[in-house]
């Protein structure tokens, strides 16, 4: 059993590159999270492209436990490139699914956005695009602060590990701006 004061959240990567910059910046976002709070990452890379005819026929078991991961968490944390302006095409494909869960999970669920992008407007694009669908799937998404991690080539090691200290800064900020919001709608809701 999880300790009640103990908040879960569930990251989601929007690259499925093994050197991903967003990989990492989600891992430095659970290396910075205030204690009592804990980061384990969710993947979508087994999701097939949406088919309502699928739907019907059988939930794919990689929608289901997406779905199931993210219901159970206090809340969820993005952290996605930016592909072509918008949203990459596997985390949308998987919110496509997630959003005909009968539960829906997002609904309620606060949820934090961040993105890194070898281009200068650090994924900001993305983002916007983002809020607009998590707005439709009802999730609470945290307004600041945003993370836009632009020119990442120069914020990241060789090692592929973020080392830009403003960065990291911001991140630790995000995390707690979440840990407040998750509190407060616990309050609201109810926790669990
Ligand atoms: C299909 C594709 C589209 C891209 N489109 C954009 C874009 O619109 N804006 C941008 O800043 N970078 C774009 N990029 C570059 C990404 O920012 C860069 O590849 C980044 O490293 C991807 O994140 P990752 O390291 O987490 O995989 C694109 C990359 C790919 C592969």
């Amino acid at each position: 059993m999880t300790d009640p004061g103990q908040l879960e959240v569930a990251g989601l990567c929007g690259s499925l590159r093994a050197a991903s910059y967003n990989r990492s910046a989600l891992q430095a976002a659970g290396q910075l999270m205030p204690a009592g709070m804990n980061l384990r990452v969710a993947s979508f890379v087994e999701i097939p492209i949406y088919c309502a005819d699928e739907q019907e026929r059988a939930w794919p078991s990689a929608v289901l436990a997406l779905g199931d991961a993210i219901a159970q968490a206090d809340a969820v944390l993005i952290c996605s490139p930016e592909y072509n302006f918008s949203v990459p095409g596997g985390l949308k494909n998987a919110l496509d699914w997630l959003s005909r869960l009968p539960r829906q999970p997002f609904k309620g669920k606060p949820v934090a956005i961040m993105g890194a992008a070898t281009g200068p407007v650090g994924t900001a694009r993305m983002q916007y695009d983002l809020r607009r669908i998590l707005q439709f799937l009802d999730a609470q998404v945290l307004l600041k602060p945003e993370i836009f991690i632009g020119n990442a080539k120069a914020k990241f090691d060789d090692e592929g590990k973020l080392v830009d200290e403003t960065t990291l800064k911001f991140i630790g900020d995000q995390m707690t701006a979440l840990e407040r919001l998750i509190r407060r709608e616990q309050a609201v809701n109810g926790a669990g």
